[in-house]
């Protein structure tokens, strides 16, 4: 059988590494504080905003909480975000997603200034990411690379692809694979005979979207299975894009829903705040 890959244990590893870390910057005097800010009240996004805070009093973060109204205009939100990049004792801003549909996202995303943009989600953190320059990098996919060197699994040299190609996971997914030197290939909806490509992988990342859609048929024997996917099934139950149970028995290592790439995300958000406030040093 594979080696299970712990997600749960390798992030808890990294928050009281982040938690000695803080207590040693607030012994020098330096404070970190993450603004959140939420506009309107959808369920699943005050579950996640929920973690964050609670990540951030575990860790020794201090967390400014802006929920807003969903009739919140972009002006004001704009406002917020500008005060906020102004704010001295302020390391990082997140503006959970969605926003309600009459506020720009790009809008949102391009307010924050890039050096308090926790979620890696400007353009000039995504563009310092693609040329190999200092900048804040999109979480899930730095929870994946910290998943995998926690392992002992080596990523340079080996053949690594990517099943999706979202601004979120898939194209910092690839960029950051490349820069450990792995040889990268990118799937999307449109590749013809995905399983063939797939089957190639030593390391494959499954951000598809799509409920246990990848079975044994795709995954090469012995392959390191990176599942990033997160759905309810029809019993209700947690499952990924990687059919569990299918996959297990002819891969190498495999992240298990949940308790895999999941916790690592709020891990590397915290992550990115202690090193904001470092860097401002
Ligand atoms: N919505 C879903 N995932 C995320 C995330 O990582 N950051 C933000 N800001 N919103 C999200």
């Amino acid at each position: 059988m594979p080696k299970i890959i712990n997600g749960k244990e390798i992030s808890a590893q990294i928050k009281e590494e982040l938690k000695e870390k803080v207590a040693e910057m607030k012994k020098a005097g330096i404070s970190v504080c993450l603004a959140v800010i939420q506009v309107g009240d959808d369920p699943a996004s005050s579950v996640y905003v929920g973690n964050k805070k609670k990540a951030c009093a575990y860790i020794g973060i201090t967390s400014l909480s802006y929920e807003l109204p969903e009739e919140t205009t972009q002006e004001e939100l704009l406002a917020l975000i500008g005060e906020l990049n102004k704010r001295k004792d302020v390391n990082g801003i997140l503006v959970q997603l969605p926003v309600p549909e009459h506020i720009s996202e790009d809008a949102v995303i391009r307010a924050i200034a890039p050096e308090k943009d926790v979620d890696g989600f400007h353009p000039q953190s995504v563009g310092a990411l693609c040329i190999g320059q200092q900048g804040f990098v999109s979480c899930t996919p730095a929870g994946i690379i910290q998943l995998l060197k926690r392992s002992g699994i080596e990523i340079a040299g080996k053949e690594c692809v990517i099943i999706g190609r979202s601004n979120i996971v898939g194209k910092p997914m690839a960029l950051l694979l490349l820069r450990e030197n792995g040889t990268v290939t990118v799937t999307h909806s449109r590749t013809k005979d995905l399983k063939e490509v797939t089957k190639r992988a030593d390391i494959l990342v499954a951000a598809v979207g799509k409920p246990r859609m990848i079975t044994r048929e795709y995954v090469k024997e012995g392959a390191v299975v990176i599942d990033v996917g997160i759905h309810r099934n029809e019993n209700n139950k947690l499952c990924g894009d990687v059919d569990y149970d299918d996959v297990a028995p002819v891969c190498s290592a495999i992240t298990p829903v949940p308790g895999g790439v999941g916790p690592m995300t709020i891990a590397m958000l915290m992550n990115n705040c202690v090193e904001s406030a470092a860097l401002r040093q």
